[in-house]
């Protein structure tokens, strides 16, 4: 199968390229602007993979040509981090809406079939958290055909990359009916692992919240738990995800067509706060050294911490049934290991930075 993979280059892309190289059952097109990660994990070279530096917003001729050559595309391309929602709601609207519907017009154009990439917040907040209920009293599990999709008001401008995202859904789901678009929708529950953001001590930017609590322990930045971490979060290992989506790309006997899968892990659920102490305990046990900062926890309110018109999802339980029954898939790690495996890479990264910056001066002096 001939694959086009657009936002190869980012985290869960890349990690999809690792699995599929190793695989070796499909030939990929990586479309990208950015291609570190591709070039980290050596894909570049690998002549089952074709990485083309394209722009989604403008090289749309060229777009349209790997479109027709695919037997199948993903769209990854996202603004993917609730900072730039906030700070950028426009370009949030206008990549994740506009750039990604000319996308499915070239799939309905050409008759190819997408695989798009949603989101969990697509079901927005709780029915409980409306009602004035406490969430955790509540059952809440989100299930993909049945669950109503609950957004806050106009004014937390952050809503604006649910509803991009909920509405490209609706525009496929129109386009299958009427157009005869063969489409599957996946909506991730947070993804964690390798490959994930930068450090926010290394780059400029506000990743997502794994790597700016790894950023604490390694550079003694303070913890910041945003509205006291009271929210909850069920994260994912991104090969078990991967596991998953690699399932519905193949589509065997055509099970995905036209089906929405939730992506998640529904019993690793712990609030941003216990995130935290877990993290600062599995640093402690197994990755601590002598000279490691020892970070403090401290309250910040959202607005503080990302501007006017942020709101957060209070509750994200994903329901799995509909990727156990068609796929067989059954997710595999549980929290511990998730933060375990999480940190593990971005501590040997930190310490391979630490060695080669000790080693530096006595180089140069010999
Ligand atoms: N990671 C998660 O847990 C999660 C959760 C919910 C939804 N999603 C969705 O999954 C998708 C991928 O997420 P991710 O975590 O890998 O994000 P990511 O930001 O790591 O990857 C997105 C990639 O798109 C590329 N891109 C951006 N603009 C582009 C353009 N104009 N042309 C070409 N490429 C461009 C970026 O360079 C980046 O490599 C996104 O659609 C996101 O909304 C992810």
């Amino acid at each position: 199968m001939k694959i086009l993979l657009l936002g190869a280059g980012g985290f869960i892309g890349v990690n999809m390229v690792e699995r599929l190289l190793k695989d070796g059952a499909h030939d990929i097109t990586a479309v990208d602007i950015e291609k570190t990660k591709l070039e980290e994990l050596g894909a570049l070279s690998n002549p089952r993979m074709t990485y083309l530096r394209l722009d989604i917003r403008r090289d749309n001729n060229a777009l349209e040509e790997e479109v027709k050559k695919a037997d199948v595309v993903v769209d990854l391309v996202a603004f993917a981090n609730p900072a730039l929602y906030v700070s950028d709601p426009l370009g949030t609207f206008q990549l994740n809406f506009i750039e990604n519907l000319k996308i499915v017009d070239y799939c309905v154009k050409h008759q190819k079939r997408i695989v798009q990439f949603s989101t969990c917040e697509v079901y927005g907040v709780t029915a409980a958290s409306v009602i004035g209920k406490d969430p955790k009293d509540m059952p809440c599990p989100f299930v993909e055909d049945e669950t109503f999709l609950i957004m806050g008001p106009i004014n937390a401008h952050r809503w604006i990359y649910a509803s991009a995202k909920q509405l490209l859904e609706r525009v496929l789901h129109a386009y299958g009916l009427q157009e005869g678009l063969n489409w599957s929708i996946i909506r991730p529950f947070n993804f964690i692992g390798p490959r994930i953001d930068y450090l926010p001590s290394e780059a400029a930017g506000n990743p997502r919240v794994f790597s700016h609590f790894m950023n604490a322990l390694l550079y003694g930045t303070p913890m910041k738990l945003v509205d006291g971490g009271c929210n909850f979060r069920a994260y994912t290992y991104i090969d078990d995800a991967v596991d998953c989506i690699v399932r519905i790309l193949e589509n065997k006997g055509g099970v995905c067509d036209r089906q929405i899968f939730n992506i998640g892990k529904p019993d690793n659920e712990l609030t941003i706060k216990e995130l935290a102490y877990l993290m600062k305990e599995v640093f402690d046990e197994h990755f601590r050294e002598e000279g490691d900062p020892e970070p403090e926890i401290v309250d910040v309110s959202a607005e503080e911490f990302y501007g006017k018109g942020y709101q957060d999802c209070d509750r994200r339980i994903a329901d799995i049934s509909k990727a156990r029954t068609l796929l067989g898939w059954n997710p595999q790690y549980g929290t511990r290991e998730v933060v375990y495996k999480t940190m593990e890479y971005f501590v040997d990264r930190f310490r391979e930075k630490q060695r080669a910056a000790a080693a530096a001066p006595a180089s140069a002096n010999a």
